[in-house]
Order: C-alpha cells, then structure tokens, then sequence
C-alpha cells in the first residue's frame, strides 16, 4: 500500500511540474535564478515600467520586479501556481494562456520558457510588441529578435524591438 501511494505521489508531483510542457501549452516549472534577474532589471532600469512575467511561476521574479518598482503583472496557466503567485506578490496575475493575451501594452516582457516555446513566442512578439519595448529571457534565446546584451555567466538575453 505505501509503496503505491508513494508512486501515486511522484505522479501527481511530476505532472503539476510538467503538465503544460506534456499537453504542449509551454514550459513546465523551474525557477530562474535570482541574481541572473536582478542583474537584468538593473540593466534596463525597470523602474515605472510596465512588465509582465509570462508563465510567472510561483511569482518569484513578479515579487522581485514589484519590490524594484515596476509595474507588474504575471500570467500562468496553472491553478496551484497562479494562486501563489497571488498570494506571494500581491499584485496583478493573470490565470490563463500566455499566447492568448495582448502583448502590445508593456515595456518589458520576461520569460524562462523552453526553446520550442520560444520560437513560437518569437512570432507573437514580432506582431504584437512595439517598438522600444525589452525581452528579458532566461536560459534560451529568442529567435529573430535583435539582442541587446547577453550575460554568459549568468546566462540571461536581453533584447529590444527596434522597429
Ligand atoms: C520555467 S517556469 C518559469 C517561472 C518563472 N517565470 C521564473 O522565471 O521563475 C515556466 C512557467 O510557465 C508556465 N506556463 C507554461 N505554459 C504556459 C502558458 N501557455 N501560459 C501561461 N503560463 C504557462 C508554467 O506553468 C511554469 O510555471
């Protein structure tokens, strides 16, 4: 009996972690790394600017962005996660899709997806977000967008729309 709860578990951990990369809808969970952000936001000074974290998580990069004086909104497809979030950063998130909303009002748009992901992000970003406007991803590049700076250490692109 142990041994099957235990199993049922592992189960359960493993697809709240990973079910919008298995039904295909964007990544499944990991955290980017606190320095790597701070390094960005800093970067671009994100202060008074409208920024929205795409498949925010557990809302560790919204509190982080919040508390340097951004305007901040998170979006994520799953339950367990976006409730967090709310209660963690007390600000605006979205419960939802991330290719479903409208990009175009932001300053600063962040993401830690995965590459497949980022590809199709890319052509949403080249309709959608306009001129000025910064990416800020984590971990994998976005195709097609003209990169600002790359940080190898810390492992974070940070592009601008220039047109
Ligand atoms: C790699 S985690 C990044 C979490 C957070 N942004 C961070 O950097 O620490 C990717 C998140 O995107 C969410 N996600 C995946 N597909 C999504 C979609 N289509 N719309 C909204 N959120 C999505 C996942 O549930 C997961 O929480």
């Amino acid at each position: 009996m142990i041994v099957q709860v235990i199993i049922a578990v592992i189960v359960v951990l493993v697809f709240h972690f990973l079910w919008p990369y298995i039904l295909r809808r964007g990544a499944g969970y990991s955290g980017s790394n606190t320095k790597a952000v701070i390094w960005a936001f800093k970067l671009i000074d994100i202060k008074g600017k409208k920024l929205i974290d795409l498949g925010c998580g557990y809302g560790k990069v919204l509190k982080i962005a919040k508390k340097m004086g951004a305007h901040v909104t998170g979006i994520e497809i799953d339950p367990i996660r976006w409730f967090i979030s709310i209660i963690r950063c007390r600000c605006k998130v979205l419960f939802g899709d991330m290719f479903k909303i409208d990009l175009s009002n932001y300053d600063v748009i962040y993401l830690f997806q995965w590459p497949s992901v980022n590809g199709k992000l890319a052509r949403k970003f080249k309709k959608e977000l306009r001129k000025g406007t910064y990416v800020i991803s984590y971990m994998w590049e976005v195709p097609g967008l003209e990169l600002v700076i790359y940080n190898k250490k810390l492992d974070i692109y940070i592009y601008k729309i220039r047109s």
